[in-house]
């Protein structure tokens, strides 16, 4: 296993590319299932995570071909397993996607239940429901969710709150049903918008992507499709911080003001600069980091998968910030390795009271979660002396090659084999 090591005090300067979205190309790809004809998906980020689905759809039977290096071609002409196994589902929770594409298009599924995870409980209860209202049998034994129907019937579905797997998993069983679905209180994020974009190119009739209500119309059958991936706007909102924290001068390219609107507010009130540049956004720091208010929330406001990263920035503020997760109950262990660092974080329940000191100092710490990692490698930047982030592994889930990236932006940061990990 490999570590992270960071010389911090490097201030980052030049232009870097945002890769596509981790979270947007998951169940895109999983939306493969419900054609015979082959797809295309481009802009794939080159991740562990994009490695493990195309692990579970090879189980599955779908075939693939790279295209080049960051597109794939999928083809499910053949299903020949029904089955998502634990090892798969255990390794990465958004194999469960898989459940509405493959009921819909082959009446059955069974699929391992994901079981805990580090941020949170995260159930599966949302899905499960979604899907059950569609008219399928479904039962849960020996871990695993069995499902079958006939065919799936449209009907109009309440979502208790707006969670984007359950959403992704509900539209992709909808797009084959008869007759039409509403889901009321779906989630918005871009990344499911993406999802409807590819699938209305492979046939659907969805419209309402990016609001409250999405209406699908089911149609018999879907064909193949073309579709370039968006950008990945965790990715981009990461490298914006890191620019933030090294007092540094830098142009994301790829980067969507549109979709990072939060995020750009809660920087700009922190002491940041943002603005639009060719192509993407150019971020600076010269003045002092001010401490802000941020509480987490369901798209469009300030995404969880920044929060811990957004910390590491505040760790360094002239002042007390306060900062309120509300989608995840467990989301604040990168703040028990921020401390190491010599950041002074008060946790009580949901809130982080966060009061910046002049400067963290470098030491080794592990991360126990994807952004996790990506906070302990931002707080690296700015720490004096070294920081050696374990665990790399959580990093290479979601963010392509973000240490070279950070390498060509000036920052003193190498990844070596760590000979002590077990
Ligand atoms: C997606 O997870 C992302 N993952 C997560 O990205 C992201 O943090 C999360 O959305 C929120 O934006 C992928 O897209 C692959 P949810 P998802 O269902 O879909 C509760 C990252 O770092 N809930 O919107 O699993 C749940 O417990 C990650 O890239 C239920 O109660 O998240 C949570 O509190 C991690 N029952 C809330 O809803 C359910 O059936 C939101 O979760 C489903 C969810």
């Amino acid at each position: 296993m490999d570590k992270i090591v960071i010389q911090g005090g490097a201030r980052l300067s030049g232009e870097v590319a945002v890769s596509g979205s981790k979270n947007a190309a998951l169940p895109i790809m999983m939306a493969s299932v419900l054609t015979p004809e082959p797809v295309i998906i481009r802009n794939l980020p080159r991740l562990r995570d994009i490695t493990t689905a195309l692990t579970l759809l090879n189980h599955l039977g779908v075939e693939h071909r790279w295209i080049d290096d960051h597109a794939l071609e999928l083809c499910a002409a053949r299903i020949k397993s029904h089955e998502a196994p634990y090892d798969l589902v255990k390794t990465m929770r958004a194999s469960f996607f898989v459940l509405g594409p493959l009921l819909a298009r082959t009446g059955r599924a069974r699929v391992s239940t994901p079981g805990g995870c580090a941020i949170g409980a995260r159930p599966v209860n949302l899905h499960i429901r979604g899907i059950r209202s569609l008219g399928a049998r479904i039962q849960l034994r020996h871990g695993y969710v069995e499902a079958h129907a006939e065919r799936l019937v449209g009907t109009r579905i309440w979502m208790d709150n707006p969670s984007v797997g359950a959403t992704e998993n509900v539209i992709m069983a909808a797009a084959l049903a008869r007759g039409r679905t509403a889901l009321e209180n779906a989630a918005r994020e871009p990344e499911v918008q993406d999802l409807a974009r590819m699938l209305n190119a492979m046939g659907a009739r969805i419209s309402g992507a990016g609001n409250h209500v999405i209406e699908i119309e089911g149609v018999e059958r879907l064909h193949g499709a073309d579709h370039t991936v968006i950008n990945d706007r965790i990715e981009a909102g990461t490298l914006m911080v890191a620019a933030a924290i090294t007092g540094g001068d830098v142009v994301i390219r790829g980067a969507c003001a549109g979709e990072l609107e939060a995020t750009i507010a809660k920087l700009r009130e922190s002491g940041v600069e943002v603005a639009s540049a060719a192509g993407g956004l150019r971020v600076r720091r010269h003045n002092i980091i001010r401490p802000i208010e941020l509480r987490t929330l369901p798209y469009p406001g300030f995404p969880t998968d920044l929060q811990a990263q957004m910390m590491a920035l505040l760790a360094n503020a002239e002042g007390t910030s306060v900062i309120t997760e509300t989608i995840f109950e467990n989301r604040f262990m990168h703040a028990l390795e921020l401390l190491r660092m010599g950041a002074d974080i008060a946790m009580k329940g949901p809130t982080a009271v966060v009061r910046g000191v002049p400067r963290l100092s470098g030491a080794p710490v592990m991360a126990t979660d994807l952004r996790a990692s990506s906070s302990l490698v931002l707080a690296g930047l700015a720490a004096e002396n070294t920081t050696e982030v374990q665990r790399v592994y959580h990093l290479d889930r979601g963010y392509e090659a973000l240490d070279s990236k950070l390498r060509a932006l000036g920052a003193r940061i190498e990844r070596v084999p760590d000979r002590g990990a077990s």
